[in-house]
């Protein structure tokens, strides 16, 4: 049945007003005032915002990691972005060293199939670059529309690869039409760092950071976009913590690097001081990287006000406090990196960011949305409210005052990194190609609903989508 979403103020990336929007087929089919409503089904949207669904570039379900495995799976945790507004994720496929790309990929379609409940892609992760890798890569890019790389340059000894493959990996990207992702710290450093700690019995929450400066993030980070101008390629690098990573991010971009740069909402929100926290509740704040000092929040906004970065994902990662962080206790090195953050991912950006005055209206859509399609190759048929894309829609009341906890959130965790924050603003509905996925704040999708997306590649893509100009 056709839908009519009648009586919100439409908020894209570049536009914000009001009108109304008819779906068919899972489609926006037109945009408008005084719509025919004939066999429509009428969403009332209350003078709410509508904004595109958001999309989470960065997110990690049933992964294993750290000698466990991530609490939240394909079901809970795509059900609990849909609460907060997400409608797409592009999750990170692990590979094997030595072993067939595509076994990895077929792991990660048998963890996400018939469980999604929102739309999904994934990002492949390059491990090593070899004969049989390169033969592998563009049958994945073809059959599979995956056209983003990743590229771990820490945890030695289990994802890092070395600097060659990460080069090497940029070249194959750029001639086949990929983007290249990189977890940008410094793995050798941070390796030898963390064995002097243990050495010295320091095995608190608190060493993680110690043992991550900031300097290694953005000495990492500066090495990757070196490698990425030597090879006229395409960079993103992934959860930018610190002000020495976005840096080296902006002078890349001044040079004429194509790099770009995401960050996450509790780099935005939270520092270092919670690792701190008494009774090994600290472990509840070990990202990779770090958080970092309190300045350098600030810097993090100023730069995604200014375009310095374009991004934000969750790197949702979810590991219980009791029976996972807890592996850590006597050893911060085996505390299980990361954190559930899905679900809150928009919200905190719209409340702290928006109403704040951090960032625009315009450009909460553009960081949480518009520029992710755009960079990963979903655009247009998603990130934003425009006649023949999909009606992937965020029916959001910017006014309702709320706070943040494990007891209501919906990631299958047992506890939130931001537990008894307050923030204002609430995803209301959320439509995923045309269906309601939640309703009045109620689930009433499917699991399994989700449809995997094939990407296009970097270069079928709109120069002026990538081109590296500021907002
Ligand atoms: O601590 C983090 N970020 N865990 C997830 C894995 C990664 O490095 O993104
Ligand atoms: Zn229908
Ligand atoms: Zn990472
Ligand atoms: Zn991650």
């Amino acid at each position: 049945m056709k839908k009519l979403v009648k009586n919100g103020v439409i908020v894209t990336a570049a536009d914000t007003y009001s009108g109304d929007i008819l779906i068919e087929d899972g489609k926006i089919a037109a945009i408008g005032k005084g719509l025919d409503e004939s066999s429509c089904e009428i969403v009332d949207a209350n003078g709410a915002y509508i904004f595109p669904g958001g999309i989470d570039p960065h997110t990690h379900l049933d992964m294993p990691f750290g000698g466990t495995v991530t609490k939240d799976d394909f079901e809970t945790g795509t059900i609990a972005a849909a609460f907060g507004g997400t409608t797409t994720i592009i999750d990170f496929c692990l590979t094997d060293k030595g072993k067939p790309l595509q076994n990895a990929i077929n792991t990660w379609h048998a963890k996400s199939e018939g469980k999604a409940a929102i739309d999904y892609s994934f990002h492949l992760m390059i491990g090593e670059m070899n004969d049989q890798v390169l033969e592998q890569l563009p049958t994945i890019i073809e059959d599979e529309g995956i056209t983003s790389f990743k590229v771990f340059m820490a945890y030695k000894d289990v994802f890092q690869a070395d600097d060659a493959t990460l080069y090497q990996t940029l070249i194959q990207a750029k001639e086949l039409g990929a983007l290249v992702m990189v977890h940008a710290e410094n793995g050798d450093v941070i390796d030898y760092l963390t064995k002097k700690a243990l050495e010295a019995g320091s095995t608190d929450p608190i060493y993680h950071a110690r043992t991550r400066p900031p300097e290694i993030e953005g000495e990492a980070t500066g090495r990757a976009a070196c490698f990425t101008g030597l090879a006229d390629s395409q960079l993103y690098v992934v959860h930018v913590s610190c002000a020495e990573a976005v840096n080296k991010i902006a002078q890349a971009r001044n040079r004429g690097v194509n790099i770009w740069g995401e960050t996450c909402p509790q780099y935005l929100v939270l520092d270092e001081s919670y690792l701190e926290k008494p009774n090994f509740e600290g472990a509840k704040y070990v990202w990779s990287p770090p958080l970092r000092e309190k300045w350098n929040q600030e810097v993090l906004w100023n730069a995604l006000k200014n375009g310095d970065l374009q991004t934000i994902g969750s790197d949702q990662c979810s590991f219980d406090f009791n029976g996972q962080k807890d592996l850590g206790k006597n050893d911060f090195t085996k505390i299980p990196n990361g954190g559930p953050i899905i679900e809150d991912r928009m919200s905190i950006l719209f409340s702290e960011g928006v109403q704040k005055g951090k960032i625009t209206l315009n450009q909460f859509v553009d960081v949480t949305s518009t520029r992710t399609a755009k960079l990963f190759g979903l655009y247009p048929k998603k990130g934003t409210i425009a006649v023949g894309s999909d009606a992937d829609l965020l029916i959001f009341d910017p006014t309702v005052k709320r706070k943040i906890s494990a007891e209501t959130h919906h990631m299958a965790v047992d506890y939130s990194a931001f537990e008894g924050m307050e923030i204002t603003g609430e995803p209301v509905s959320v439509l995923c190609r045309g269906e309601f996925v939640i309703k009045e704040k109620q689930f009433v999708g499917k699991s399994g609903y989700g449809e995997y997306i094939k990407r296009s590649k970097f270069n079928e893509r709109n120069e002026a989508q990538q081109s590296p100009v500021k907002l």
